[in-house]
């Protein structure tokens, strides 16, 4: 059992566990103090602002609170009951507030700024200083997508903190001393990363904002709508904010066990591809002789049909993973009962196999081994994982990229990952979780990173729409390519060439206008309502930020559909809970909830046996080519100015003792060649790389494939 300490806060008795410190033991009492530097998800505390200062029975001075701890029997009084202790924050606010610049009528941090609301309540209602404000340029953009101004930081190294110790990426740090002291980048360069749009969050004033949103809105013009992000697996839990029916930047909405309050760039700044000059609103239709043009709703639909029924039986769907449970539900529906064509081509293999080792994100925190196996780095596949991974190392943990059944053996808390090309990824992890007894075991657990938001769901959606087996079809009449994702894929442009005709649904004229027959406007996740599945097997709800410049797919679907004779609501909520009753044990819509517990898959069942593990490959020579896909890609980001300095550049990754081995320097040219291929590359030594293993982004491995040789 914990020990416990007994305090008095402000005459309230409390007890809490040994080691609290005191700004949580005042809330145990219901009582806040107020923090500026202070933020457990930072680390301890650093005594930087002095906002918390409290008087500590015993001892003569003011104490800060962030930086204590609680003991047995210690009587501290805030500013709610000492005199000197309110004396004392006052004068900490008139001394923060001696060089900002109380520019907050055109301040984007006014109305939601900490600083402004803290000085309300704890600070000097007027100025005793007459002198000139120190001033700097500003804003100075620490990258393309956030501004720094300097006049209105109050150094409490929050920002810093998080660039040292929870991104671990070290580019954000303090220039100077005193009055002097500036936050700035590593040798001035841009702040590049998966994660840096996390301390325009965490500043507590308007000192690093982000430049989409400056100037864009005030707090009371705007609305947060509580969603998920639809941009990759690990699906964080987000607040859109909108201002007349446009979102206008993402906000993280801290789950506790999916992203403890963290999001990454991509998730933060790729919303307004929702924008993008090429956006589809219209149907477009291939005519002969005259190329394409806008049709209308009903044409269009006319169109659909004759398409549908002309490949008698031979439809093929393209899924992308990133359509919503309802989406691909209603897909299935009318294609597999509408037109009895059961064949779904699928991102990727979703397997069942993991559900047994299933557990929440934060149990990876708390791991004492951590395996990552597949080679494609985690932060490039699910970023906010890569932030688990390296919490765990921090708390101790072992993290290796190859397997050790001692270690894992002999750990009470071991976790597997698979962070790998597709294929038969989730059901090898599984298999050795199973092999190393990790089934049932408290704290153990095993997970798959998938490529796609939600695919895991879009299959299973698929699934339950009929209970007719797929048969193979010979030839493809018709395809169905649904989303840009699936519209990006070589396999699937390949197979649109064999099919007699397309149709896609797609958000931008650049990607299906000139292959597809018919082209379906798409829409984002940001403007769709329904539920995703996460990597965890997590179902969270998805709710409409902005309007879509066209009708949902579920409106048309569903009007399709009854030509076919299909019924088909044209809802969300009425969707799910058709299939609900097949997948989810007939859970309600509303009760997906606003943060989704891990519920399991519902009537899954406990176990499902693992397939025998791959033969191990065989040693070949030369090194063996992993091609990922970088987090900065895509369609979205594609359309996103702020990200394009974030897209991979041309490079291949080799781990340390292969590039001594061919005497090849970090940041030397390098010729990768397979075949009588070859092309040029710049080389980085990857830490995370296992010997024999070279990483290239897919967009700049060319036609390079399975065994290449890198020399200098
Ligand atoms: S920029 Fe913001 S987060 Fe960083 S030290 Fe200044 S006030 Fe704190
Ligand atoms: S980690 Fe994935 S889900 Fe989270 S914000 Fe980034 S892209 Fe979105
Ligand atoms: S919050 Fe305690 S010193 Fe800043």
């Amino acid at each position: 059992m914990t020990d416990l300490v007994r305090v008095t806060v402000d005459e309230r008795e409390v007890h809490v566990p040994k080691g609290t410190g005191i700004v949580e033991t005042a809330l145990a009492a219901g009582i806040e103090i107020p923090v500026f530097c202070y933020e457990p998800r930072l680390g301890e505390g650093i005594g930087a602002c002095r906002m918390c200062i409290v008087e500590i029975e015993g001892i003569p001075k003011l104490q800060t609170a962030c930086t204590t701890t609680a003991t047995d029997g210690m009587v501290v009084k805030t500013a709610r009951t000492s005199k000197k202790a309110s004396v004392g924050q006052n004068a900490t606010l008139e001394f923060i507030l001696v060089n900002h610049p109380l520019d907050c009528p055109v301040c984007d941090k006014g109305g939601e700024c900490p600083l402004q609301d803290l000085t309300f309540r704890y600070g000097p209602g007027n100025t005793r200083m007459t002198f000139e404000k120190l001033t700097f340029e500003k804003p100075i953009p620490i990258s393309p997508a956030i501004s720094l101004d300097r006049e209105r930081c109050i150094l409490c190294y929050r920002c810093t903190r998080f660039s040292e110790d929870v991104s671990e990426d070290g580019q954000l740090v303090a220039r100077n001393r005193g009055a002097m002291s500036v936050i700035t980048t590593f040798e001035d360069e841009p702040y590049s990363g998966p994660f840096t749009g996390n301390v325009t969050e965490l500043c507590p004033v308007g000192a690093l904002l982000p430049t989409q949103y400056r100037f864009e809105a005030r707090p009371w013009e705007i609305q947060n709508v509580p969603t998920v992000c639809g941009m990759c697996s690990v699906g964080c839990n987000v607040n859109a904010t909108v201002r007349e029916g446009k979102v206008k930047r993402i906000l993280s909405r801290n789950h506790p066990e999916i992203d403890e309050g963290w999001i990454c760039d991509k998730g933060r700044f790729a919303f307004s591809h929702t924008r993008a000059a090429d956006r589809i609103v219209d149907p477009i239709k291939r005519v002969r002789m005259h190329g394409f043009e806008p049709v209308s709703w009903d044409d269009a639909l006319d169109e659909a049909e004759r398409l549908l029924r002309a490949a008698q039986g031979r439809v093929v769907v393209a899924l992308s993973g990133s359509e919503t449970v309802e989406q691909a539900y209603a897909m299935a529906k009318l294609v597999r009962v509408g037109t009895g064509s059961h064949e779904a081509m699928l991102p990727e293999e979703v397997t069942h196999s993991l559900d047994a080792y299933g557990l929440p994100l934060s149990a990876i925190r708390d791991a004492q081994v951590v395996v990552v196996l597949g080679d494609v780095s985690v932060a490039e596949r699910a970023p906010i994982v890569d932030l688990w991974i390296k919490a765990a190392r921090r708390n101790g943990a072992r993290v290796l990229t190859e397997l050790d059944d001692h270690a894992v053996r002999g750990a009470d808390r071991a976790v597997l990952i698979w962070s790998g090309p597709g294929g038969r990824g989730g059901a090898t992890v599984a298999a050795h979780a199973e092999r190393l007894g990790l089934a049932g075991k408290e704290g153990c657990g095993a997970f798959y990173l998938p490529e796609t938001p939600n695919g895991r769901g879009a299959a299973d959606a698929w699934a339950a729409a009929s209970d007719e087996e797929p048969a193979e079809t010979e030839s493809v009449g018709l395809l169905i390519v649904s989303g840009d994702e699936a519209a990006n894929d070589p396999n699937v442009r390949a197979l649109a060439e064999k099919a007699e005709s397309v149709i896609a649904i797609s958000m931008f004229h650049g990607l299906a206008a000139g292959w597809a027959d018919l082209v379906l406007p798409g829409t984002s996740y940001l403007e769709r309502d329904g539920t995703y599945v996460n990597l965890e097997g997590r179902l969270q709800r998805l709710r409409r930020s902005a309007m879509p410049p066209a009708p949902d797919e579920l409106a048309w679907l569903s009007q399709l559909a009854s030509r076919f004779g299909v019924e088909l609501a044209p809802h969300a909520p009425m969707v799910f809970a058709e299939l609900s009753e097949r997948i989810y044990g007939g859970l309600a819509f509303g009760e997906v909830g606003e943060r989704a517990p891990l519920r399991g898959y519902l009537g899954a069942p406990a176990h499902v046996e693992a397939p025998p593990l791959p033969e191990p490959e065989a040693a070949t020579e030369g090194l063996q080519l992993v091609c990922y896909k970088p987090l900065f890609s895509g369609p979205a980001v594609e359309r996103v100015d702020e990200l394009q300095f974030q897209r991979p550049p041309a490079e291949v990754e080799l781990a340390r003792a292969d590039a001594q081995a061919r005497g090849i320097a970090n940041g030397a040219t390098v010729t990768v060649s397979h075949n009588g291929t070859s092309m040029q590359l710049r080389a980085r030594i990857a830490k995370d790389l296992r010997k024999g293993i070279v990483r290239i982004a897919r967009e700049h491995a060319g036609d390079l494939r399975g065994t290449v040789e890198v020399s200098a």
